[in-house]
């Protein structure tokens, strides 16, 4: 049973300390008591934002940004007086006192109809309403976008839309969806689209070994300096989720055959991953008591999306197989953990989903062990659905990634399984292709390495 006190901060503490209460509950908000426990005061995580915008500190009192005169009710009101007291003042929750003001519960209109009383409703989950997505015109944006607001959820997406525009259409009118066009390496956009929100997903960036080495000054502006000024911003407004898509490669060129873990030493062999490091040690050193984000360390996706990318190795392969009846794989040895992309934009819900405590700093490896394959099986599992391929194996060029991973920390914390296997991937991409068979691969949009080695980096 949830108890009232985990709701209750006192008037003499600060706003950063009511905003720790204020993320570990459900509700975004806290009672303001005195040491009586007598009622004083609420405030929401508007009220902390509103005031951080006013040039209010954090260190300083709660009772600086509190609403001093809460509605509230008495613990013998009946049921139907609560109820018309909250819809007549249009307000979601009240506190509950006895006849000395001292808060004795707390009562949350759900529903629109019901009243649910906090200590016989705990699992309540609404902690978040608006979610930015940085990135959300991208492979895994454009289809984490679709599912947050299929799930209710209001989402801001900041995207310079790099590659395409197109790969939000069908929602863009979506009144739950607003778009800001802005590049990250400027903090008035990143500023803007931060306002109102509960929490951040950072997709943005620019990815893969290849792409990231055309322009290494701005990688590192893009992939580094804005991931870190994101962060920063955001410990700075108090919004104290934050999940950070990291990736695999940050393993590299993994000595022996174990699985690696979140533990496991980091071999970086790009810029890419190097990049990846660094965001992540950045955002470890700015955790504090409060801001906890959390690292994502992504395995290699697959499967369609509103942005296809055709330059990563399962798409590609299955592309090739069907368009050109032949595939060629580059020393195909090197083992890689592969996720669809629906599972991550799942496992990213989880995370958003799941209380601060159980996934705030902390890193997890998103995928499952059995996506972990060589590409030489990737290669098989391509001829099984498209069997007319010719699967040719060349021992040049090899990338030097390789490592295969331990997914159990995120499984057993979140107790979520990927749905969906290699094999899906692959029929999925051909149905995809059988759909509209003049969808052309080669176009540079599909690929982030061909699209910048074209049109460089602003
Ligand atoms: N796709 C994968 O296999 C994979 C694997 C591991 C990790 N990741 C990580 O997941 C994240 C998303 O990857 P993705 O596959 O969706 O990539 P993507 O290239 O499709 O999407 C990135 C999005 O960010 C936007 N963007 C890039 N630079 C920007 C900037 N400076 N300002 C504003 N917007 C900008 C782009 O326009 C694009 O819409 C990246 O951080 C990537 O490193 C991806």
């Amino acid at each position: 049973m949830v108890k009232i006190e985990r709701l209750l901060v006192n008037k003499n503490k600060t706003i950063k300390e009511a905003m720790r209460v204020i993320d570990k509950g459900a509700i975004k908000t806290a009672i303001v008591v005195d040491e009586s426990k007598k009622l004083c005061g609420m405030v929401t995580d508007g009220d902390i934002r509103r005031g951080i915008l006013r040039g209010v500190g954090i260190d300083e009192k709660v009772s600086e940004v509190m609403n001093k005169n809460p509605i509230y009710a008495y613990t013998n009101t009946p049921k139907e007086e609560i109820l018309n007291i909250l819809k007549n003042k249009k307000i979601p929750n009240l506190p509950l006192v006895d006849k000395n003001k001292v808060v004795k519960d707390f009562v949350l209109l759900s529903g629109g109809i019901d009243l649910s009383y906090f200590n016989i409703n705990p699992k309540l989950k609404k902690h978040l309403n608006k979610i930015l997505v940085i990135g959300g015109a991208g492979y895994i944006g454009s289809v984490l976008v679709r599912k947050l607001l299929g799930k209710g959820y209001e989402v801001n997406v900041l995207d310079n839309f790099t590659y395409v525009k197109k790969s939000l259409e069908g929602i863009k009118l979506n009144p739950k969806l607003k778009i800001i066009e802005g590049d990250t390496r400027h903090i008035s956009y990143v500023s803007e689209a931060l306002q109102d929100v509960d929490a951040v997903v950072h997709l943005a960036e620019i990815v893969g070994d290849p792409a990231c080495a055309l322009d290494t000054r701005k990688t590192q502006e893009i992939n580094y300096l804005a991931t870190r000024t994101i962060a920063l911003m955001c410990k700075h407004f108090q919004i104290n989720r934050l999940v950070y898509a990291s990736s695999c490669s940050v393993y590299g060129a993994s000595k022996g055959d174990e699985l690696l873990n979140e533990e496991s030493e980091l071999n970086p062999v790009s810029l890419y991953a190097k990049m990846k490091i660094a965001s992540e040690n950045a955002l470890t050193e700015m955790m504090d008591e409060n801001f906890r984000p959390t690292i994502l360390r992504l395995s290699t996706v697959f499967g369609f999306s509103h942005r296809p990318r055709f330059d990563l190795v399962v798409n590609l392969l299955t592309a090739k197989a069907l368009k050109e009846n032949k595939i060629t794989i580059f020393g195909g040895d090197q083992w890689r953990p592969n996720v669809h992309v629906a599972d991550v934009a799942d496992t990213i819900i989880s995370v958003l989903e799941a209380p601060i405590d159980v996934v705030g700093g902390k890193t997890f490896n998103v995928g499952t062990e059995e996506n972990n394959y060589t590409i030489n099986k990737i290669g098989e599992l391509i001829k099984e659905v498209i069997p007319s391929a010719n699967v040719v194996i060349e021992n040049k060029d090899v990338d030097k990634r390789d490592y295969k991973v331990d997914f159990s920390r995120i499984r057993k914390t979140l107790g979520i399984k990927m749905r969906m296997s290699m094999s899906d991937g692959i029929k999925e991409i051909k149905e995809a292709f059988e759909k509209n068979p003049d969808l052309d691969y080669t176009k540079r949009r599909y690929s982030n390495i061909k699209f910048l080695e074209k049109n460089h980096l602003k």
